[in-house]
């Protein structure tokens, strides 16, 4: 296989990351209790060759930072990740179903299946088992096709595992019809599979939508799906190892967690259904994947987000100058975005990203602040927002149930919660010239460093008039404002040879005589002349 991240699977990435130096070959023996403690620690993603009791090696934190999230996708920097799964979106390429795949050098069916066999690691102290991170979750509806997703599952006997479907997506809404229909939900749990793969499973395509179509639209090649050996529904034939399994029938009544989440946060003690694994498909050597939270999953998601934010603004067809989905909202509940607007449009803006996926918060601004500048943001809230013209506030709307600000809800039942949006652009109507930023009048032209040693020495040439020459220079101001209003500052550059307290003091005495005013935008006229400002009228 190629270098090239079209063709290359999950081992020949883990070679690039080693080649630039991103993943670390640990030979010592380690005891997988200490894994999660040990990748935390971590600059780089880390290969534990030697885990103490288990046949198989662990990698995990190979998506651990933007930059190695920009290498698995085969783009120079983060941010290039949108673009790239823009144009995936656009050119789906649907997958090839192969009968050979390597992953079936080993297979343990039925009674063989023993899921402790397989190095998967607790993670934190309050972590409620081993669990299951990484995994590509494929499940079929009769009616719908294929979907995939990625979801953890909690290993609970040899052969049982539970299933985090805790959020209204696709896959619970599989398991919900199954369990209705009063069948198992026959599911594919693809582990350690190529960043094309996982990335586009974290994407919530609409129902129906196989997200495998976009990981081919990534690689420009179809994503090749291999049989299962015991259910009817495929896996990814690349993977180092597949649990074929099926989401039991028993409705979301079995205790599973906690799990550490993407919010940075414990989740609670989630209530979710059973899955039974029939058969462990792997290859001989099989690496084990195990996704470290939060950060694994805060990259994975965070170009999706961006992806589908800006779909739906185009969508609305907002003119959007920038994008931030903050790292402080969980790169998934907040978005900060730039818009070159039309009137009204701050608020179709906010309309439009608050109904993508779980987007919990969302602050529109004008295109002449940067979204990346929290400073920036907070400045056009505190200058431009009025409460109760610009704040926007959708109540139970479909909601993250892992929000833990989301009211308590009997189990089974999935919270609702409020959307918020802030327009924070300058409002209809409000005069634009009230936003008129400080700028230093000659800051063009003086230069600090000519005043910090070094710079010329001279001067500037400039005469003091005599008093008896206030007068005139009064006039001539006189008469440069009698053609039209000028700023204060434009007035004492239109006279470089008089010093400025002599131009001050021909204002002065322009005041003095009654005929100095101001025009509406502060500019400086005759206050006879048509151009002066008026005070407003008493009510
Ligand atoms: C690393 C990672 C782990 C995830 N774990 C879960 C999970 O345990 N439960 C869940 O509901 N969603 C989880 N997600 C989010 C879903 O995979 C995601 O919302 C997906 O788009 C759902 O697809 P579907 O609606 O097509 O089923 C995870 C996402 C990532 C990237």
């Amino acid at each position: 296989m190629s270098g090239e991240t079209g063709n290359e699977g999950f081992r020949e990435f883990l070679d690039r990351l080693r080649a630039e130096r991103e993943l670390v070959d640990i030979e010592r023996a380690v005891d997988i209790r200490h894994v999660a403690a040990l990748v935390d620690q971590s600059e780089r993603a880390l290969l534990f060759h030697n885990v103490i009791g288990y046949g198989t090696p662990i990698v995990s934190g190979i998506y651990r930072s933007q930059r190695r999230t920009a290498l698995a996708m085969g783009c120079a920097t983060f941010a290039e990740i949108e673009e790239k799964l823009r144009r995936g979106l656009e050119r789906p390429i649907d997958p090839v179903h192969v009968e050979r795949a390597e992953h079936k050098e080993v297979i343990a069916a039925g009674d063989e299946v023993d899921l402790y066999e397989l190095p998967v690691p607790i993670c934190s102290i309050y972590d409620g088992g081993p669990m299951i991170t990484g995994g590509v979750v494929i499940a079929r509806d009769p009616e719908f096709g294929l979907n995939a997703g990625v979801y953890r599952c909690l290993v609970k006997e040899r052969n049982l595992t539970g299933i985090d479907i805790n959020t209204p997506n696709n896959l619970r809404l599989y398991a919900q019809r199954a369990l209705e229909a009063g069948r198992p939900c026959p599911i594919s749990v693809s582990i350690g599979v190529h960043p094309f793969d996982i990335m586009s499973a974290g994407f919530r395509a609409p129902l129906g939508v196989n997200e495998m179509g976009l990981a081919g639209g990534l690689r420009g090649a179809p994503t090749a799906l291999a049989p299962c050996e015991t259910i009817e529904v495929p896996c990814v034939a690349g993977a180092e190892l597949v649990l074929e399994a099926e989401i039991l029938p028993t409705g979301w009544v079995w205790p599973e967690g906690r799990f550490g989440e993407f919010t940075r946060l414990m989740g609670g003690l989630h209530w979710n259904p059973l899955v039974r694994v029939k058969a462990i498909t792997r290859r001989r050597d099989a690496i084990y994947y195990s996704l470290h939270m939060p950060w694994e999953n805060t990259w994975l998601g965070a170009p999706t987000r961006y992806a589908a934010v800006r779909a739906a603004l185009k969508n609305a067809r907002v003119q959007v100058r920038g994008i931030n989905v903050t790292i402080g909202g969980c790169a998934m509940w907040h978005a900060v975005i730039s818009v070159s607007k039309q009137a009204g449009e701050g608020k179709n803006a906010l309309l439009a990203a608050l109904s993508v996926m779980d987007m919990k918060h969302v602050v529109v601004v004008d295109d002449d602040i940067d979204v990346f500048d929290p400073v920036d943001v907070e400045w056009a809230i505190a200058t431009r927002v009025q409460g109760d013209r610009d704040v926007i506030v959708i109540p139970g709307a479909r909601a993250k149930p892992l929000d833990p600000s989301l009211p308590v809800v009997p189990p089974g039942t999935v919270p609702t919660g409020a959307k918020v949006g802030i327009d924070a652009t300058i409002g209809e109507g409000i005069p634009r010239e009230r936003y008129e930023r400080i700028s230093y009048a000659h800051a063009d032209t003086v230069r600090l460093e000519d005043y910090l040693g070094g710079g010329d020495e001279r001067l500037p040439g400039v005469a003091f008039a005599p008093a008896d020459g206030i007068a005139a220079l009064a006039r001539r101001i006189h008469a440069l404002i009698g053609e039209a209003p000028r700023y204060y500052s434009e007035i004492a550059a239109e006279f470089p040879g008089f010093d400025f307290q002599s131009i001050a003091r021909a204002m002065g005495k322009l005041h003095e005589d009654g005929t100095l005013w101001q025009d509406p935008r502060g500019r400086m006229c005759l206050r006879d002349s048509t151009f002066a400002a008026r005070p407003p009228s008493r009510a």
